[in-house]
């Protein structure tokens, strides 16, 4: 199961479980890119809304009706828009909106995952956190941010909570990804972009196939003794004081 599979990191997810032998659900607020994704992988198109627990409930018994089981779930559908600022002026609808895509999403579909693989007894849940789960910005984004500390600190109890019935919960936390949602973001504000790039100890953004091998390596069995983890894979961002000039 691939959330946001229409584009970015859940795009490039999609293709490399794929192209690994896995059968991808390709699920997307999105229809055409929902399609589009689920056409090139071979895999099934499913439109959802992931805040929606109706539509959360049907991804996972469409993909258990049509292949049986569940083995790998990956919550990353999420959203960043740019009126998600500074606590100062940052709206409360807006707040929510951020809370309900980013997080809620994720609670939502561990929610409805978690009895399938229960039932097989094995699982791997990959939830997208983010590297502002573990750092703190001063171009802030306060309800994206917050979101991303949940979904961190969920997936650590889910991790430790179901540790005995061989699923593995893990939170996945991207550095910077040259994606569509990056790009929009970055677009808008040439100069916050700038004060963000300086501090990646590798001097670039990830590109989404990068961190779509992380996800592979989470999703399958030789990362069979992780889980409850903040996987990081930020280029060196959160353990960096200066950066190379
Ligand atoms: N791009 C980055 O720099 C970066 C860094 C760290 C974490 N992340 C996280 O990675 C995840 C994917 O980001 P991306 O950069 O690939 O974004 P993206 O905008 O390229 O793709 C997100 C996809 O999610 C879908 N989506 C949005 N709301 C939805 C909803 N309610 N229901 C179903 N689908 C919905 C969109 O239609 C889109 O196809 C997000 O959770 C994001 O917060 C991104």
């Amino acid at each position: 199961m691939v959330t946001g599979a229409g584009s970015g990191i859940g795009l490039a997810a999609a293709r490399r479980l794929a192209s690994d032998g896995a059968r991808v659900v390709c699920v997307d607020i999105n229809t055409a890119t929902a399609e589009a994704a689920a056409n090139e992988v071979g895999g099934l198109a499913v439109t959802a809304d992931v805040t929606a627990p109706d539509d959360v409930a049907r991804i996972y018994a469409t993909a258990d009706e049509q292949y049986g089981r569940i083995d790998i779930a990956l919550h990353n559908a999420g959203i960043s828009p740019p009126e998600d600022d500074s606590i100062l002026t940052t709206q409360l609808d807006v707040w929510r909106r951020v809370q309900e895509v980013n997080l809620t999403s994720v609670y939502l579909g561990c929610q409805a995952v978690l009895p399938y693989m229960r039932r097989a007894g094995k699982g791997s849940i990959i939830n997208v956190a983010s590297f502002v789960a573990v750092m703190g910005s001063a171009t802030s984004q306060v309800s994206y941010t917050a979101s991303k500390g949940g979904v961190l600190a969920m997936s650590r109890e889910l991790g430790v909570q179901f540790a005995r019935e061989g699923i593995r919960v893990n939170a996945l936390c991207p550095g910077p990804v040259n994606t569509p949602l990056l790009q929009e973001l970055f677009a808008a504000d040439p100069e916050r972009a700038q004060r963000r790039l300086v501090h990646v100890p590798m001097g670039r953004f990830a590109e989404p196939t990068e961190i779509a091998a992380a996800i592979a390596f989470l999703a399958g069995d030789d990362s069979s003794f992780i889980t409850a983890s903040e996987f990081l894979v930020d280029g060196g961002i959160s353990a960096a004081y200066t950066t190379p000039l």
